[in-house]
């Protein structure tokens, strides 16, 4: 078959797998197998596809097909225009969360400069590296901390580290939150995208989700906020003058975020949208007396 031929079949069986899109996938697929960029495919729509090649695309649609993430079978993901390494101990990235990562990094770089030292960054529950990474590569000065709870999801955020250079400037850390940090460091922004999933709805989402993504980066309890109410709780301590919260959080959940991040130690500075109009990100600030 020719590289036209062999898109459409896989497309095919993608699409009776349920896979939403099935013809891009299809071609994502081929790419990775051809090992060429998958705009490449159009110049290269005649070329016949030799037997192993085709034998190797079969395999990935069939996996495919029974709805295991395209990342994994890539895998990989862009994220902020780096390439993470991703696998079944990490939350595969999300677009929204770029949302998160670039207003961090416009913080972290002013203007003007919030700080006159180096800023201290926490990425809490940092699963695959993509905020801690982003935030070091995108601001040299900054000194990164990131916690998981999951031992296998820091070893390939180490591995995403030094892939983009940057393993010297971000400490990881292993264990429940904040009990797992060195007592004396103090941050001067945090950032996190923790689980939120109401755990009774895990159940109904889609397979690539429910199946595949660790429940462990799911998992928020009975109505989503358990990481939130403890991030309210402790956080405040943890953070240097001046310091921020960003948190992102999932649909419907925002009046929730600002009642949690108003009053006591927290001034919510704003609650903020992702491109499809939903709440989607938190800021606040720990309030001057
Ligand atoms: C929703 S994922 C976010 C991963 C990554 N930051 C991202 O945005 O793609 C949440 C992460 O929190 C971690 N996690 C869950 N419980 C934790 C805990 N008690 N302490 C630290 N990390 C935890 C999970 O292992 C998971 O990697």
């Amino acid at each position: 078959m020719t590289v036209l031929e062999t898109i459409r079949s896989g497309a095919e069986r993608l699409a009776a797998g349920g896979v939403d899109s099935p013809r891009l996938e299809s071609e994502w697929l081929l790419a990775h197998v051809l090992g060429v960029p998958r705009l490449r495919l159009v110049l290269e729509a005649g070329r016949v596809v030799t037997a192993g090649e085709t034998r190797e695309f079969a395999g990935l649609v069939a996996s495919r097909a029974t709805r295991r993430p395209l990342q994994h079978l890539l895998g990989s993901v862009s994220f902020c225009g780096l390439e993470f390494a991703v696998n079944a101990s990490v939350l595969i990235p999300r677009p929204e969360t770029e949302l998160l990562a670039e207003r961090a990094w416009q913080l972290l770089l002013g203007p003007p400069p919030p700080w006159a030292h180096r800023p201290v960054v926490l990425d809490f529950g940092t699963g695959s590296g993509c905020l801690a990474v982003t935030l070091a590569v995108k601001c040299p000065a900054a000194v990164v901390h990131a916690v998981d709870i999951s031992p296998d999801a820091l070893a390939v955020a180490r591995g995403n580290a030094v892939r983009h250079g940057v393993d010297g400037r971000v400490s990881f850390h292993l264990g429940d939150g904040f009990a797992a940090l060195p007592a004396d460091v103090r941050f001067d922004l945090l950032v996190g995208n923790p689980p939120y999933i109401p755990s009774g709805e895990i159940a109904t989402l889609q397979p690539e989700v429910r199946d595949h993504d660790p429940r462990l980066a799911l998992d928020g309890g009975a109505d989503g906020l358990d990481f939130y109410r403890r991030i309210a709780r402790a956080a405040a301590a943890w953070l240097r003058p001046d310091a921020r919260v960003m948190l992102e959080f999932g649909d419907g959940q925002g009046a929730a975020l600002r009642g949690l991040f108003s009053g006591g130690p927290w001034r919510c500075e704003g609650i903020f949208p992702d491109d499809s109009g939903r709440e989607r990100i938190l800021i606040a600030a720990v309030a001057r007396a």
